[in-house]
């Protein structure tokens, strides 16, 4: 019988599968994991390996762990400019949405991303993306929202594609022209909702830059009947749907995604119990963004014990963006979300593998099995609870990206 040749025999180490459906972080011991062909092809207890196995380059990774590359599920990642006058501003007693409403906030990350080139948008990016990176973070999504006209936006996310072309990262890119009103359509939020479904959706579709839709339903943001209206178009590009939904206040949006079988609701500090219920039924991931609530020192906390009770899968990420969330610490939001949301480190590192690929919509990342990517992260850690512990220190080796060893 012919003997299979691997690429790569990584053995000896302690692997966190990270399935949904194994319990816990679905620890191996002493391990062993094959790749062939940017796949894993064999995976298992090493005393179980078969007797005559042969690699191009056997590892020895003894007392080391492995979890799947992590996955970071929201991000405003690509922007223009910072808004640490705001962050001053804030501290001087003016309030996020009075910011807002007097023309900054996101507005004002919509001046500086349509200022900027290509290139000069790039290169501001680059940086946050290589910082998520050195934290094994494998697998990224990307929104557009701070351009709101069609050549600003298509520049946000031809930056997102071009990302992973450089870096060795999976890039998703999502759609969120229905961020905020731009000036141009001054009260007109709904001619503004028609451009977006009749005019740049299509092109932006067009140049193949949308993997995903998503829109801010908020009192500040779009109403429940505007959303509704892109998610329907988005539905006819058979493009899949989410929502920044309960952020600051209930205005019933996560219901909304979930009736359109959404990927996620992100944020929901003020998601009600009929909001749970729907996403429950439409299998809607919440995605929690700590980060943003320790930003904005956010009080109400999302309601992490019904959404168990529930069994509504819970997503992490960093929100990465300059107005309520300027982190580029993936690590770190695990460990918010343990200290401000008592959710447990179990529960953070499923948020940010297994259950942040279904907030992607991603079968072949986010655990690990035979057949799945081989995106792997490396870590010096004695358990998987040090991911969530540290604060600032970061552990990752490297990580394998595509079955290539890349170390950190
Ligand atoms: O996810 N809530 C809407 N969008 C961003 C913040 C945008 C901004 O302030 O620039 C968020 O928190
Ligand atoms: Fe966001």
């Amino acid at each position: 019988m012919q003997v299979p040749i691997w690429d790569t025999l990584i053995r000896h180490a302690n692997v966190a599968r990270l399935h949904a459906d194994l319990p816990g972080y679905g620890e191996l011991m002493d391990a062993a994991v094959a790749i062939k062909d940017g796949k894993i092809v064999w995976l298992g207890v090493d005393a179980d390996l078969p007797a005559s196995v042969e690699a191009q380059d056997e590892i020895d990774m003894v007392g080391k762990w492995i979890t799947p590359g992590l996955i970071d599920c929201h991000t405003h990642i690509v922007h223009g400019g910072r808004r640490s006058n705001e962050f001053e501003a804030r501290l001087n007693g003016i309030s996020y949405e009075e910011i807002a409403r007097s023309g900054g906030g996101i507005l004002s990350s919509v001046r500086a991303t349509r200022a900027a080139s290509e290139s000069e948008l790039l290169a501001q990016s680059l940086p946050r993306v290589k910082s998520l990176l050195a934290e094994g973070v494998t697998t990224l999504e990307i929104k557009s929202g701070y351009g709101l006209d069609l050549a600003s936006e298509a520049k946000m996310l031809k930056v997102a594609r071009q990302i992973a072309e450089l870096l060795p990262v999976n890039v998703k890119t999502t759609f969120l022209g229905a961020h905020a009103l731009p000036p141009e359509f001054a009260g007109r939020a709904d001619d503004y909702i028609e451009h977006l479904c009749v005019e740049m959706l299509p092109a932006l579709v067009q140049l193949g830059l949308v993997d995903a839709v998503d829109a801010f339903c908020e009192r500040i943001g779009f109403s429940r009947a505007q959303t509704e209206k892109l998610f329907t178009a988005a539905r006819q590009h058979g493009l899949p749907v989410k929502l920044h939904a309960e952020q600051l206040s209930d205005q019933d949006g996560s219901a909304l995604v979930a009736q359109f079988q959404g990927l996620s609701a992100d944020h929901l500090e003020y998601l009600s119990p009929s909001g749970i219920t729907a996403m429950a039924a439409n299998h809607t991931v919440a995605v929690l963004l700590p980060a943003a609530y320790y930003f904005l020192r956010e009080t109400k906390l999302p309601p992490i014990a019904e959404l168990r009770a529930a069994n509504v899968p819970i997503a992490l990420a960093t929100d990465c963006n300059p107005g309520t969330a300027p982190i580029t610490s993936l690590l770190l939001v695990l460990n918010m979300a343990c200290t401000l949301f008592k959710m447990t480190p179990q529960e953070a590192l499923r948020g940010v593998t297994c259950y942040g690929a279904q907030a992607l919509g991603m079968q072949d990342v986010g655990s690990l099995n035979v057949g799945m990517h081989a995106d792997l992260a490396l870590w010096e850690i004695e358990r998987p609870a040090d991911l969530a512990y540290a604060m600032g220190f970061n552990p990752c080796l490297g990580v394998w990206k595509d079955g290539r060893w890349l170390a950190r």
